[in-house]
Protein backbone atom coordinates (compact mmCIF):
# COMPACT_ATOMS: atom_id res chain seq x y z
CA UNK A 1 0.00 0.00 0.00
CA UNK A 2 1.43 3.55 -1.11
CA UNK A 3 0.68 6.78 0.71
CA UNK A 4 2.15 10.46 -0.60
CA UNK A 5 3.41 12.61 2.39
CA UNK A 6 6.49 13.80 0.79
CA UNK A 7 6.95 14.45 -2.67
CA UNK A 8 9.83 12.58 -2.65
CA UNK A 9 7.62 9.42 -1.70
CA UNK A 10 7.26 9.38 -5.68
CA UNK A 11 9.96 8.98 -8.33
CA UNK A 12 11.04 11.56 -11.15
CA UNK A 13 9.18 8.47 -13.43
CA UNK A 14 6.06 8.04 -11.08
CA UNK A 15 6.09 11.83 -11.28
CA UNK A 16 5.66 11.50 -15.28
CA UNK A 17 3.12 9.22 -15.21
CA UNK A 18 1.04 11.20 -12.99
CA UNK A 19 1.24 14.29 -15.43
CA UNK A 20 0.77 11.47 -18.14
CA UNK A 21 -2.06 10.17 -17.01
CA UNK A 22 -3.65 14.02 -16.07
CA UNK A 23 -3.11 14.86 -19.25
CA UNK A 24 -5.18 11.29 -20.76
CA UNK A 25 -7.80 12.38 -18.20
CA UNK A 26 -8.16 15.72 -19.63
CA UNK A 27 -7.97 14.46 -23.17
CA UNK A 28 -10.66 12.07 -22.42
CA UNK A 29 -12.55 12.57 -19.77
CA UNK A 30 -15.14 9.30 -19.99
CA UNK A 31 -12.77 6.86 -20.22
CA UNK A 32 -11.95 7.47 -16.70
CA UNK A 33 -15.13 8.54 -15.49
CA UNK A 34 -16.28 5.22 -13.70
CA UNK A 35 -12.49 3.57 -12.99
CA UNK A 36 -13.38 4.84 -9.11
CA UNK A 37 -16.83 3.20 -9.31
CA UNK A 38 -18.13 1.80 -5.53
CA UNK A 39 -14.93 3.68 -3.71
CA UNK A 40 -14.74 6.05 -1.36
CA UNK A 41 -12.84 8.95 -0.61
CA UNK A 42 -12.25 10.43 2.76
CA UNK A 43 -11.59 14.26 3.55
CA UNK A 44 -10.34 14.38 7.21
CA UNK A 45 -9.24 18.39 7.22
CA UNK A 46 -8.12 19.67 10.56
CA UNK A 47 -7.06 22.99 8.46
CA UNK A 48 -8.92 25.69 6.48
CA UNK A 49 -9.05 24.75 2.47
CA UNK A 50 -11.37 25.89 -0.31
CA UNK A 51 -9.45 24.56 -3.33
CA UNK A 52 -7.68 21.35 -2.03
CA UNK A 53 -10.60 19.64 -0.74
CA UNK A 54 -13.20 21.06 -2.98
CA UNK A 55 -10.90 19.64 -5.89
CA UNK A 56 -9.90 16.20 -4.00
CA UNK A 57 -13.78 16.11 -3.59
CA UNK A 58 -14.35 16.63 -7.81
CA UNK A 59 -11.75 14.42 -8.58
CA UNK A 60 -13.55 11.81 -6.80
CA UNK A 61 -16.45 12.07 -8.20
CA UNK A 62 -15.23 12.94 -11.45
CA UNK A 63 -14.07 9.38 -10.98
CA UNK A 64 -17.30 7.71 -10.27
CA UNK A 65 -16.52 7.64 -6.29
CA UNK A 66 -17.83 8.84 -3.65
CA UNK A 67 -16.84 11.45 -0.37
CA UNK A 68 -17.25 11.95 2.80
CA UNK A 69 -15.26 13.41 5.54
CA UNK A 70 -15.20 16.75 7.91
CA UNK A 71 -13.53 20.25 6.86
CA UNK A 72 -12.88 21.49 10.31
CA UNK A 73 -11.68 19.34 13.70
CA UNK A 74 -14.21 21.29 15.90
CA UNK A 75 -16.73 18.61 13.61
CA UNK A 76 -14.63 15.68 13.94
CA UNK A 77 -14.18 13.19 17.32
CA UNK A 78 -10.69 15.85 17.42
CA UNK A 79 -13.02 18.04 19.50
CA UNK A 80 -13.57 14.93 22.36
CA UNK A 81 -9.86 13.97 22.64
CA UNK A 82 -9.65 12.05 19.65
CA UNK A 83 -5.94 11.33 18.60
CA UNK A 84 -5.37 12.00 14.85
CA UNK A 85 -3.76 8.20 15.04
CA UNK A 86 -7.24 6.63 16.49
CA UNK A 87 -9.22 8.42 13.94
CA UNK A 88 -7.19 7.16 10.91
CA UNK A 89 -8.00 3.56 12.10
CA UNK A 90 -11.53 4.18 12.27
CA UNK A 91 -11.97 6.06 9.11
CA UNK A 92 -9.98 3.23 7.41
CA UNK A 93 -13.39 1.08 7.88
CA UNK A 94 -15.61 3.15 6.05
CA UNK A 95 -12.94 4.79 3.32
CA UNK A 96 -10.83 3.14 0.52
CA UNK A 97 -8.54 6.05 0.25
CA UNK A 98 -7.94 9.37 2.83
CA UNK A 99 -6.55 12.82 2.03
CA UNK A 100 -5.71 14.73 5.28
CA UNK A 101 -5.00 18.26 6.08
CA UNK A 102 -3.45 19.07 9.70
CA UNK A 103 -2.28 22.29 11.20
CA UNK A 104 1.07 19.75 12.99
CA UNK A 105 3.64 18.91 10.98
CA UNK A 106 4.05 15.27 10.49
CA UNK A 107 0.15 14.57 11.07
CA UNK A 108 -0.07 12.63 7.67
CA UNK A 109 2.93 10.67 8.68
CA UNK A 110 1.92 9.81 11.61
CA UNK A 111 -1.49 8.89 10.64
CA UNK A 112 0.00 6.75 7.95
CA UNK A 113 1.87 4.62 10.10
CA UNK A 114 -1.78 3.67 11.74
CA UNK A 115 -4.19 3.69 8.40
CA UNK A 116 -5.32 0.67 6.57
CA UNK A 117 -5.52 2.54 3.31
CA UNK A 118 -3.40 5.28 1.51
CA UNK A 119 -3.12 8.18 2.96
CA UNK A 120 -2.45 11.75 1.49
CA UNK A 121 -0.94 14.75 2.33
CA UNK A 122 -3.11 17.61 1.62
CA UNK A 123 -0.89 20.16 3.53
CA UNK A 124 0.57 19.87 6.95
CA UNK A 125 1.50 23.14 9.02
CA UNK A 126 4.33 24.43 7.64
CA UNK A 127 5.96 21.41 6.28
CA UNK A 128 4.86 20.42 3.14
CA UNK A 129 1.60 20.14 0.33
CA UNK A 130 2.73 17.41 -1.98
CA UNK A 131 -0.16 17.42 -3.96
CA UNK A 132 -0.16 21.51 -4.72
CA UNK A 133 3.22 20.31 -6.08
CA UNK A 134 1.87 17.73 -8.65
CA UNK A 135 -0.33 21.24 -9.58
CA UNK A 136 2.46 23.00 -10.26
CA UNK A 137 4.35 20.48 -11.98
CA UNK A 138 1.21 19.83 -14.36
CA UNK A 139 0.92 23.69 -14.63
CA UNK A 140 4.58 24.72 -15.94
CA UNK A 141 4.39 21.69 -17.95
CA UNK A 142 1.42 22.85 -19.70
CA UNK A 143 2.39 26.26 -19.84
CA UNK A 144 6.10 25.80 -20.84
CA UNK A 145 6.59 22.65 -22.16
CA UNK A 146 9.06 21.57 -20.36
CA UNK A 147 10.18 21.06 -16.55
CA UNK A 148 13.65 21.50 -17.57
CA UNK A 149 16.10 24.51 -18.13
CA UNK A 150 13.71 27.25 -16.08
CA UNK A 151 15.16 29.68 -13.72
CA UNK A 152 11.97 29.72 -10.79
CA UNK A 153 11.24 32.87 -8.59
CA UNK A 154 9.81 32.24 -5.63
CA UNK A 155 8.69 34.68 -4.16
CA UNK A 156 7.16 35.57 -0.59
CA UNK A 157 7.12 33.88 2.61
CA UNK A 158 9.35 30.73 1.82
CA UNK A 159 10.05 29.86 5.59
CA UNK A 160 6.46 28.82 6.51
CA UNK A 161 4.99 28.10 2.63
CA UNK A 162 4.48 24.77 2.52
CA UNK A 163 3.49 24.77 -1.01
CA UNK A 164 7.43 26.41 -1.86
CA UNK A 165 9.12 23.28 0.37
CA UNK A 166 7.72 20.93 -1.82
CA UNK A 167 7.67 22.33 -4.80
CA UNK A 168 11.42 23.19 -4.40
CA UNK A 169 11.98 19.03 -3.74
CA UNK A 170 10.50 18.26 -6.75
CA UNK A 171 12.41 20.78 -9.37
CA UNK A 172 15.69 20.07 -8.00
CA UNK A 173 15.53 16.81 -9.36
CA UNK A 174 15.17 18.22 -13.20
CA UNK A 175 18.48 18.83 -15.02
CA UNK A 176 18.73 22.47 -15.62
CA UNK A 177 16.84 24.20 -12.78
CA UNK A 178 18.17 27.30 -11.14
CA UNK A 179 16.41 28.89 -8.36
CA UNK A 180 15.96 32.65 -7.10
CA UNK A 181 14.49 33.03 -3.67
CA UNK A 182 12.50 35.86 -3.10
CA UNK A 183 12.04 37.22 0.42
CA UNK A 184 12.71 39.36 3.21
CA UNK A 185 15.22 37.98 5.36
CA UNK A 186 13.16 36.42 8.14
CA UNK A 187 11.22 34.60 5.69
CA UNK A 188 13.80 32.62 3.96
CA UNK A 189 13.44 29.05 3.35
CA UNK A 190 14.67 26.72 6.17
CA UNK A 191 18.12 25.66 5.94
CA UNK A 192 17.58 22.45 5.85
CA UNK A 193 16.24 22.68 2.29
CA UNK A 194 19.92 24.30 1.59
CA UNK A 195 21.70 21.34 3.18
CA UNK A 196 19.66 18.32 2.25
CA UNK A 197 18.16 19.43 -1.10
CA UNK A 198 20.05 21.99 -2.92
CA UNK A 199 23.47 21.87 -1.92
CA UNK A 200 23.94 18.00 -2.30
CA UNK A 201 22.53 18.19 -5.86
CA UNK A 202 24.63 21.20 -6.79
CA UNK A 203 21.31 22.89 -8.12
CA UNK A 204 22.48 27.09 -8.39
CA UNK A 205 20.24 29.73 -6.42
CA UNK A 206 20.68 32.72 -4.90
CA UNK A 207 18.61 34.66 -1.91
CA UNK A 208 17.22 38.34 -2.63
CA UNK A 209 14.74 40.40 -1.28
CA UNK A 210 13.60 42.24 -4.19
CA UNK A 211 11.74 40.67 -6.54
CA UNK A 212 12.58 43.85 -9.01
CA UNK A 213 16.36 43.01 -9.45
CA UNK A 214 15.11 38.84 -10.01
CA UNK A 215 12.19 39.90 -12.54
CA UNK A 216 14.28 39.93 -15.63
CA UNK A 217 15.58 36.59 -15.21
CA UNK A 218 13.25 34.71 -14.91
CA UNK A 219 10.92 31.98 -16.89
CA UNK A 220 8.50 31.13 -13.96
CA UNK A 221 7.41 33.71 -10.78
CA UNK A 222 5.82 31.08 -7.80
CA UNK A 223 4.09 34.32 -5.95
CA UNK A 224 3.10 32.71 -1.94
CA UNK A 225 1.06 34.54 0.72
CA UNK A 226 2.37 35.51 4.30
CA UNK A 227 1.30 32.91 6.22
CA UNK A 228 -0.55 34.69 9.34
CA UNK A 229 -1.93 31.60 10.80
CA UNK A 230 2.02 30.47 11.39
CA UNK A 231 3.01 33.42 12.81
CA UNK A 232 4.22 33.86 16.45
CA UNK A 233 2.70 37.64 16.67
CA UNK A 234 0.32 39.79 14.43
CA UNK A 235 2.98 42.77 15.16
CA UNK A 236 5.60 40.81 12.53
CA UNK A 237 2.67 39.75 10.35
CA UNK A 238 1.45 43.42 10.05
CA UNK A 239 5.34 44.02 9.30
CA UNK A 240 6.21 41.88 6.30
CA UNK A 241 2.44 41.01 4.50
CA UNK A 242 2.55 43.51 1.88
CA UNK A 243 6.37 43.15 1.53
CA UNK A 244 5.64 42.16 -2.32
CA UNK A 245 3.01 43.48 -4.33
CA UNK A 246 2.64 42.34 -8.27
CA UNK A 247 1.34 44.23 -10.42
CA UNK A 248 1.70 45.18 -14.31
CA UNK A 249 4.23 48.11 -13.67
CA UNK A 250 6.39 45.69 -12.26
CA UNK A 251 6.19 42.89 -15.21
CA UNK A 252 7.61 45.29 -17.41
CA UNK A 253 10.95 43.90 -17.11
CA UNK A 254 9.21 40.30 -17.04
CA UNK A 255 10.09 37.85 -19.81
CA UNK A 256 7.20 37.64 -22.65
CA UNK A 257 6.81 34.01 -21.79
CA UNK A 258 6.73 33.99 -18.40
CA UNK A 259 4.27 31.93 -16.29
CA UNK A 260 3.07 33.39 -13.06
CA UNK A 261 1.93 30.69 -10.57
CA UNK A 262 0.49 31.34 -7.24
CA UNK A 263 -1.20 28.45 -5.44
CA UNK A 264 -4.15 30.44 -3.86
CA UNK A 265 -5.92 31.94 -2.22
CA UNK A 266 -3.94 35.31 -2.67
CA UNK A 267 -4.58 37.80 0.16
CA UNK A 268 -3.06 41.36 -1.60
CA UNK A 269 0.63 40.17 -3.46
CA UNK A 270 -1.21 40.20 -6.37
CA UNK A 271 -2.98 42.91 -7.65
CA UNK A 272 -6.11 41.80 -9.57
CA UNK A 273 -5.03 44.17 -12.08
CA UNK A 274 -2.75 41.28 -13.44
CA UNK A 275 -5.03 38.67 -13.81
CA UNK A 276 -5.97 39.71 -17.36
CA UNK A 277 -2.22 39.15 -18.43
CA UNK A 278 -1.87 36.29 -20.68
CA UNK A 279 0.98 35.30 -18.76
CA UNK A 280 -0.91 35.14 -15.12
CA UNK A 281 -1.57 30.75 -15.02
CA UNK A 282 -3.01 30.74 -11.35
CA UNK A 283 -6.63 30.47 -12.22
CA UNK A 284 -5.60 27.71 -14.81
CA UNK A 285 -3.70 26.35 -12.04
CA UNK A 286 -6.81 25.55 -10.01
CA UNK A 287 -8.30 23.40 -13.08
CA UNK A 288 -4.86 21.49 -13.20
CA UNK A 289 -4.93 20.57 -9.82
CA UNK A 290 -7.98 18.47 -10.09
CA UNK A 291 -6.80 16.68 -13.35
CA UNK A 292 -3.57 15.21 -11.38
CA UNK A 293 -5.62 14.41 -7.93
CA UNK A 294 -7.85 12.31 -10.61
CA UNK A 295 -4.47 11.10 -11.77
CA UNK A 296 -2.61 10.38 -7.77
CA UNK A 297 -6.16 8.60 -6.64
CA UNK A 298 -6.56 6.51 -9.52
CA UNK A 299 -2.51 5.73 -9.29
CA UNK A 300 -3.07 5.09 -5.12
CA UNK A 301 -5.87 2.80 -5.60
CA UNK A 302 -3.83 0.96 -8.54
CA UNK A 303 -6.82 1.45 -11.20
CA UNK A 304 -7.15 2.33 -14.43
CA UNK A 305 -9.54 2.41 -17.70
C1 LIG B 1 -1.91 26.65 0.01
C2 LIG B 1 -1.81 25.90 1.34
O1 LIG B 1 -2.83 25.50 1.89
O2 LIG B 1 -0.69 25.72 1.76
N1 LIG B 1 -3.21 26.64 -0.49
C3 LIG B 1 -3.60 25.61 -1.31
O3 LIG B 1 -3.65 24.49 -0.90
N2 LIG B 1 -3.87 25.89 -2.58
C4 LIG B 1 -1.31 27.99 0.05
C5 LIG B 1 -1.76 28.94 1.12
O4 LIG B 1 -2.63 28.64 1.92
O5 LIG B 1 -1.21 30.04 1.12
Amino acid sequence: MRHLIDIRDLTAEEIDRLLDDARDIMARPEAWSRVCQGKKLATLFYEPSTRTRLSFEAAMYELGGNVLGFSAAGESSAAKGETVSDTVRVVSCYADIIAMRHPREGAPLAAARKSGVPVINAGDGGHNHPTQTLTDLLTIQQEKGRLTNLTVGLCGDLKFGRTVHSLLCAMARYEGIRFVLISPEELRIPQYLCTDVLDPAGIPYRQTASLEEAMPDLDILYMTRVQRERFFNEADYVRLKDSYVLTPEKLRTAKTDLAILHPLPRVSEISPAVDDDPRACYFRQVLYGKFVRMALISMLLEVHP
